[in-house]
């Protein structure tokens, strides 16, 4: 089962965190599964962007990226060549890391 490694994040994963996998799991389920609270506003219908991740590794081992995907990444916060929707990217054989940008597009989010 292929490892993900998460890099730290100041709330969501402060000391990273690392974890199994099943193959073909979105990446965002196997965050939430692991408790870290990705957030996922349009439900993981690809319709957001506020579970965009960097897969620093195991990139090209992923899906393919559709068209829509791409053009719903577009309005990610932080967008790098590495970027990828994680309701929409599962894991495949590889193990992967995983950035979580510090900031992410939702609009429906409340200020504290
Ligand atoms: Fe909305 Fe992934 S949760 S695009």
């Amino acid at each position: 089962m292929p490892t993900i490694t998460v890099l730290p994040h100041p709330e969501l994963a402060p000391a990273g965190a690392v974890f199994d996998a099943p193959e073909a799991m979105s990446i965002c389920d196997a965050l939430l599964l692991n408790n870290i609270e990705m957030e996922h506003a349009c439900g993981q219908v690809g319709a957001c962007s506020t579970c965009h991740v960097v897969v620093v590794q195991g990139f090209d081992s992923l899906n393919a990226l559709g068209d829509y995907e791409e053009d719903m990444l577009d309005q990610a916060w932080g967008l790098q060549p590495k970027s990828r929707l994680s309701c929409q990217a599962r894991v495949n054989t590889q193990d992967l890391t995983v950035e979580i940008p510090r900031y992410s597009l939702n609009h429906a989010k409340e200020m504290p």
